[in-house]
């Protein structure tokens, strides 16, 4: 199957061929475009620019569909942990029990970090932004990882893959700990994941964090915390993945390339998000100051923004904010009392989908709408949020990585652009300017 473009301007004609996906839409290759008619093509935001062929993920923004590798978001939110999500990521299928032990196995052996390591999270100022230690200790780690960096060999591949899974909770809860101004503490092989996260970040020296007892995190908020991390664990071509495929296409430091995708997460439009909603929640103030602030959302004129509305790709609704939505309720069912905020939240959701304006743009609560509210609920400082997305994020931005690598036709990424500055001029010396 084919599509004709025409050129009106002297019947030049480019015969364009619809690539087949396995699901969604066809792709057009506009490819022959420049070469038939001598243009290029303009797409700002890649709105309807496919930049990759990919496996991974698939999204349906107009119905809510969410599938990692062919299984609906839903199923493996219900059914799997985060090592198993990632697992499947990364490999294409399910893992059967021997292999997940031997995944989850390997994953902890490589959670420790070099002593040198956690020198560069100690020379931050204590009041660094998380998301910044994140960015320096993370591209740091290219300079530590001198083996197994052969792009050619896939087991090398895998091997950088699997430190950066590993290594980023412990650099994650190194940063928080330097932040809040907390010893260090070392991975645990003994610990599941999640576990040894949930240690790392609130152990205290005269007392350790054991799942089991009873401790000062309410269950049902530390339960959606590992929801959480399963359901942003992939996005497909989003700004921070596309961000590590452009940096991986020129054969980059892997290690460097997943740094970089951590800056371009950490920007409020996207994993910022979660950081930003609480911020908006504070500006906001109390639940008497709603309205106001819906009119200023509204108002073209004022750069307010409902953070944590809204999606790009979800035009009916992000099925990973309908999953999160009833365990975030849960948790702040228990805690709405304690905080006027969790009340404000709640009362905000509920009038910005009885609004007019949101409905009629499609805006509804996004996934980070949510996460936001629940990581406050379990006391993790809000300039963190971003770096428990990133530690989630990670295993999509691996397998994208992994997948781009071993791709042979993969070429390095370089967009064209609309020239609308000056025209040629001459050199003006410095007397005649
Ligand atoms: N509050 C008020 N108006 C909005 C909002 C919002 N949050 N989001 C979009 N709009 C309006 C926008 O002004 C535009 O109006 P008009 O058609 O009159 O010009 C219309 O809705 C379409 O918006 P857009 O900016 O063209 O949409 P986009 O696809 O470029 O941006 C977005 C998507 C997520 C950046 C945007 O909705 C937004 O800024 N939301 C708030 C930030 C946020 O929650 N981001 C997290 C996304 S989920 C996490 C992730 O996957 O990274």
């Amino acid at each position: 199957m084919s599509i004709k473009v025409v050129d009106e301007s002297n019947g030049n004609v480019s015969e364009l061929q619809l690539l087949e996906s396995t699901l969604g839409r066809p792709t057009v290759d506009i490819k022959p475009i420049s070469s038939d008619l001598g243009y290029f093509t303009f797409d700002p935001g890649f709105v309807s620019t496919a930049s990759c062929r990919s496996e991974i993920t698939y999204i349906d923004g107009n119905e809510g569909v969410l599938l990692y590798r062919g299984y609906p978001i839903e199923q493996l939110a219900k059914q799997s942990s985060f090592l198993e999500v990632s697992y499947l990521l990364m490999n294409g299928d399910l893992p059967n029990s021997e292999q997940k032990s031997k995944f989850e196995g390997e994953i902890n052996r490589h959670a420790r970090i070099h002593e040198k390591l956690r020198a560069f999270v100690d020379g931050f100022h204590y009041d660094a932004h998380p998301m910044s230690m994140m960015v320096g200790v993370v591209g740091s780690l290219s300079a530590f990882y001198h083996s197994e960096l052969d792009m050619e060999d896939p087991e090398h591949r895998r091997i950088s893959a699997m430190r950066m899974l590993a290594k980023i909770p412990t650099i994650a809860a190194a940063c928080y700990r330097h932040s809040v101004g907390m010893p260090f503490v070392y991975p645990r092989a003994d610990l599941s994941f999640s576990e040894n996260f949930l240690n790392m970040m609130f152990s205290l020296p005269s007392h350790q964090f054991y799942i089991e007892d009873q401790h000062f995190l309410d269950p049902s908020a530390i339960r959606a915390l590992y929801l959480l991390f399963s359901l942003h664990a992939d996005h497909e071509q989003n700004a921070s993945t596309s961000t590590v495929r452009l940096a991986s296409s020129t054969g980059a430091n892997p290690y460097a390339c997943i740094a970089a995708g951590i800056s371009a997460l950490w920007g409020p439009s996207h994993g910022g998000a979660n950081e930003a909603v609480l911020t908006m929640l504070k500006e906001i103030g109390d639940v008497k100051n709603i309205p106001e602030f819906l009119e200023r959302a509204k108002d073209k004129d004022d750069p307010f923004r409902l953070m944590g509305f809204g999606h790009r790709v979800y035009k009916n609704y992000d099925p990973r904010a309908t999953i999160v939505r009833e365990t975030c309720h849960d948790v702040l069912d228990k805690l709405a009392d304690s905080d006027p905020l969790f009340e404000l939240a709640l009362e905000l959701e509920q009038r910005a989908l009885s609004d007019d304006y949101f409905v009629e743009k499609k805006l509804y609560p996004n996934v980070d709408f949510y996460s936001g509210v629940i990581y406050k609920a379990l006391n993790i400082p809000v300039d963190m949020f971003t770096v428990m997305f990133t530690i989630a994020r990670t295993a999509g931005w691996v397998s994208h990585w992994m997948e781009l690598m071993s791709d042979p036709s993969q070429r390095i990424g370089r967009p064209r652009q609309l020239y609308v500055g000056k025209t040629k001029r001459d050199y003006l010396s410095l007397d005649e300017r």
